[in-house]
């Protein structure tokens, strides 16, 4: 190919490429570089920043800097959501994530993101109450149940963390009894739901509006 012509922006075969390639110029001396990612290039899906960095550099990096709200997810049956849940809950920098209920999870929609956040096991909602309670966590469901309340207008409190259900059951009892509010996203089509994934990135950046821009409700 006549590389004078070559436009890799609109070279169908270039544009899966992400990332960049080799270091150029001379070797930064630091610890948190990668030597292999340095010579290789580094097509990971991280920010600018994390560029060639270690894993556990980068993780080291995130726990510096990680918000106060957990959030969990309960985790009966196959849900292909929490991989999508668990890859927001790293943009967003929840402290940790929390599976209730069955340990394996789809990881599909996570895209790694999991290797960089914390994510802690817990069997039964019981387990999972005990150690939120241990924390001095607040333990806010988010559903559409009958009770809840509207999450655009409530003071989701600093320390607390955000429960999401499954499609299809939503919110077990346990949960819900185990809650100090439920907490529901106001809709205004005709489906009665949206995915716990959309639920879970709203409700998460409910916290950071509240918590990082001070916004405050009415
Ligand atoms: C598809 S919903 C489950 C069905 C729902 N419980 C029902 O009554 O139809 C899956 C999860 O997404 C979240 N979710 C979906 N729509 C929501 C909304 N409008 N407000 C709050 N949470 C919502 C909740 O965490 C819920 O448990």
């Amino acid at each position: 190919m006549n590389q004078e012509l070559h436009d890799p922006v609109n070279d169908p075969s270039e544009q899966h490429v992400i990332g960049v390639g080799p270091w150029e110029g001379e070797l930064p001396f630091d610890e948190k570089y990668d030597p292999e990612l340095l010579e290789l290039g580094d097509r990971r899906n991280v920010a600018d920043k994390y560029r060639y960095w270690k894993m556990d550099a980068i993780i080291a990096d995130l726990d510096e800097r990680r918000h106060d709200f957990h959030i969990a997810i309960e985790n009966w049956q196959h849900d292909m959501n929490i991989g999508t849940v668990v890859r927001s809950a790293n943009a967003f920098l929840a402290k940790e994530v929390h599976i209730i209920g069955r340990r394996r999870w789809n990881r599909r929609g996570a895209m790694v993101t999991d290797r960089y956040q914390h994510v802690r096991h817990h069997p039964t909602v019981e387990d999972f109450v005990i150690w939120a309670e241990s924390e001095g966590l607040t333990i806010l469901g988010i559903d559409i149940f009958p009770d809840s309340v509207p999450l655009e207008t409530y003071d989701i409190p600093k320390n607390c963390v955000l429960v999401f259900g499954q499609e299809g059951p939503g919110l077990s009892p346990e949960v819900h009894a185990a809650a100090k509010d439920t907490l529901s996203i106001e809709q205004f089509g005709s489906t009665r739901s949206i995915n716990a994934a959309s639920a879970a990135g709203i409700a998460m950046h409910a916290w950071i509006r509240r918590h990082v821009f001070g916004q405050r409700v009415s």
